[in-house]
């Protein structure tokens, strides 16, 4: 079954916080570095979705979903730089599928969605990073972001190591 993507409101965040939170908790229990460390607390995550409903709220932040058979199965969000200098700039956070849904190109299209909203609203240049060695560097990699270079000892991992991460940037065309 396809999953429909669709982009949502402050709202909508609030509605859908239990669902978003399962998903924040089961990617954060694959051993995702997505900014928690195992075992997440649900209270944790829904006060994460409140912050990014805020953000969303306030227009600097957008946030998709991609929905199968009702449920949640895929997310990814837009920070916007609102800085006057870097009204082209924006950072992709929190690309997360669910376990029972990858390796079928929802993380793929997510990202061909917000790209398209990016190119449509003059956000041209794109940044982010992830832990080095993790699957979604192929990701990136395979859809065109470039790495601009490596962090040693950039996130604490759940065995107490401090990992590198990557940063990466794509430059979109203009529309
Ligand atoms: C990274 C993540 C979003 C990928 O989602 P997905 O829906 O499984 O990815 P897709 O099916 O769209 O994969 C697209 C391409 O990425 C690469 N890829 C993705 N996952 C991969 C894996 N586990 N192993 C090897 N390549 C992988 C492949 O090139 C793939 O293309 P292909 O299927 O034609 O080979 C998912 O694994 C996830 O949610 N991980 C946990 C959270 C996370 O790490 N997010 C990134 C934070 S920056």
């Amino acid at each position: 079954m396809p999953s429909e993507i669709e982009l949502i409101n402050a709202r909508m965040v609030r509605q859908e916080i239990e669902s978003l939170t399962e998903l924040l908790q089961d990617a954060v229990d694959s051993g995702a570095s997505v900014g928690f460390l195992p075992p997440l607390a649900a209270e944790t995550a829904r006060q994460y979705w409140l912050e990014m409903a805020e953000e969303v709220e306030n227009g600097s932040r957008q946030l998709w979903i991609a929905r199968q058979d009702e449920f949640i199965v895929g997310t990814v969000q837009l920070s916007l730089v609102t800085k006057p200098n870097g009204l082209h700039r924006a950072e992709v956070q929190r690309l997360l599928v669910h376990r029972r849904a990858r390796r079928r190109g929802l993380g793929q299209a997510l990202m061909e969605v917000l790209e398209a909203w990016a190119r449509a609203h003059g956000r041209t240049l794109l940044v982010l990073d992830t832990r080095q060695g993790e699957p979604s560097e192929l990701l990136y990699r395979k859809i065109g972001y470039q790495p601009a270079g490596v962090i040693p000892q950039f996130c604490l991992s759940e065995t107490g190591k401090l990992d590198p991460t990557v940063v990466y940037y794509r430059i979109l065309d203009k529309l």
